[in-house]
């Protein structure tokens, strides 16, 4: 409807900080990564220029080794924990030491087919795209597979792929640190104070041995293969090497890395029948079907046992994706990534689902998504069972994605 569009304009353009958009105000007030390349996806709906601008300002602070950081750190604000000062990066413009699933190139991609005439602008982020996704390669591919240094890298902080591998950091050396997210929203839908500590050693590792990054992965606390991040990559590569053919120059290597990759997903796949995470260090799968397996089909790795699950799932709650299987005793469905449902990967699911020919499943996950948001408002996340709006408000890729997938 025309209000909700609307709204969702407003919501964008609340949130730009001039060049960069939060994704909400309060709770997340920087750049995040994949954040940032959905709010881009939004802008192109109405102001081509201002979506090209988002990822050129999320590029330009790739550091040197080609990571595209998860936060920019823009300017201080007192109301984020750990800001800038416990990262300790070094950076010009202070960042967090971490990636983020890398989306931008997919959403790059959509964004110039539908405006051809930003060629130049496209032309000119392949190269440091590129040394991003060659980054991913060097510094977090492992056993073939992306694995994570921490569950902030993976966009899906307290999913239950990462409770064995968080077992074994040890938080009890932290020291006293004051939490700012839960003076935002209710503590019953944010991670708990053990994972915060353990958060924190993470990033205070990470810190202690100067940010590097393949020292991270390899003698880090914490390495876990995410089916998530390894999709998005593999996609990524993809529409890497679409876009560069697309705005006319070289693709650096995209598609083959693609390839690749697609070599590599035996890793993940639990032999009981579904894409799973895996502790690297310990080879261990987390066991429990959970949302980084939905995007298999995005890059065109669905099989038949997960056509099964998807099925299983889509009758298992009223508004789809929950994020992890609704028919496990584990399924909590208000608790962020342990069984909520997310309307920014929805979409994500739904381009997967679209491409892989089942138009039916991702018109049932744009439907569900936008009763959601009609029910409910711009929120973070939903309770896929009765579709009750959890966490921030007035979410950037909340708004984006209406604009962008379900008008
Ligand atoms: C947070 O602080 O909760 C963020 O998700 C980290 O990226």
């Amino acid at each position: 409807s025309a209000d909700l569009d609307a709204r969702a304009r407003a919501i964008l353009t609340g949130n730009d900080r001039g060049g960069y958009t939060v994704p909400t105000a309060g709770l997340y007030p920087f750049q995040w990564n994949w954040d940032s390349a959905f709010a881009a996806w939004g802008f192109s709906t109405f102001d081509a220029d201002r979506a090209w601008t988002e990822l050129e300002t999320l590029t330009a602070h790739q550091w040197p080794d080609g990571m595209i950081p998860h936060i920019v750190f823009h300017r201080d604000d007192e109301g984020y924990f750990p800001g800038p000062g416990v990262w300790g990066t070094g950076r010009p413009t202070p960042t967090s030491g971490i990636s983020q699933p890398p989306v931008a190139a997919t959403m790059a991609r959509m964004i110039l087919e539908a405006d051809r005439s930003k060629a130049p602008r496209a032309a000119a982020l392949v190269p440091k795209l590129a040394a991003w996704h060659r980054w991913w390669i060097r510094a977090r591919v492992r056993e073939g597979v992306v694995g994570i240094v921490h569950p902030w890298e993976s966009g899906r902080d307290n999913a239950f792929d990462w409770d064995g591998g968080m077992a074994n950091v040890d938080g009890s050396n932290v020291g006293a640190y004051q939490r700012r997210d839960t003076s935002h929203v209710d503590a019953s839908m944010r991670p708990t104070k053990a994972e915060y500590d353990r958060y924190l050693a993470q990033v205070q590792w990470g810190k202690a041995h100067g940010w590097d990054q393949v020292k991270m992965a390899d003698e880090g606390p914490f390495l876990v293969a995410d089916p998530g991040t390894t999709f998005i990559l593999i996609r990524a590569c993809d529409d890497l090497a679409a876009l560069a053919a697309a705005a006319g120059v070289a693709d650096e290597g995209a598609a083959e890395m693609a390839e690749t990759l697609r070599g590599g997903l035996g890793t993940i796949w639990n032999p009981d029948g579904y894409w799973d995470s895996r502790d690297l260090r310990t080879g261990v799968f987390t066991g429990i079907l959970s949302a980084g397996a939905w995007l298999c089909w995005l890059a065109g790795a669905g099989r038949p046992e997960m056509d099964a699950h998807l099925a299983r799932a889509l009758g298992g709650v009223r508004y789809a994706m929950p994020t992890v299987d609704p028919t496990l005793p584990a399924f909590d469905a208000r608790r962020y990534w342990r069984g909520p449902t997310w309307p920014f990967y929805n979409a994500l699911i739904a381009l997967g689902l679209r491409d892989a020919g089942k138009a039916a499943e991702a018109e049932r996950l744009r439907v569900d998504t936008a009763d959601l948001i009609r029910g409910g408002g711009f929120y973070e996340y939903f309770d896929p069972t009765d579709g009750t709006p959890c966490g921030g408000k007035d979410f950037t890729w909340t708004a984006a994605i209406w604009l962008a997938w379900i008008r």
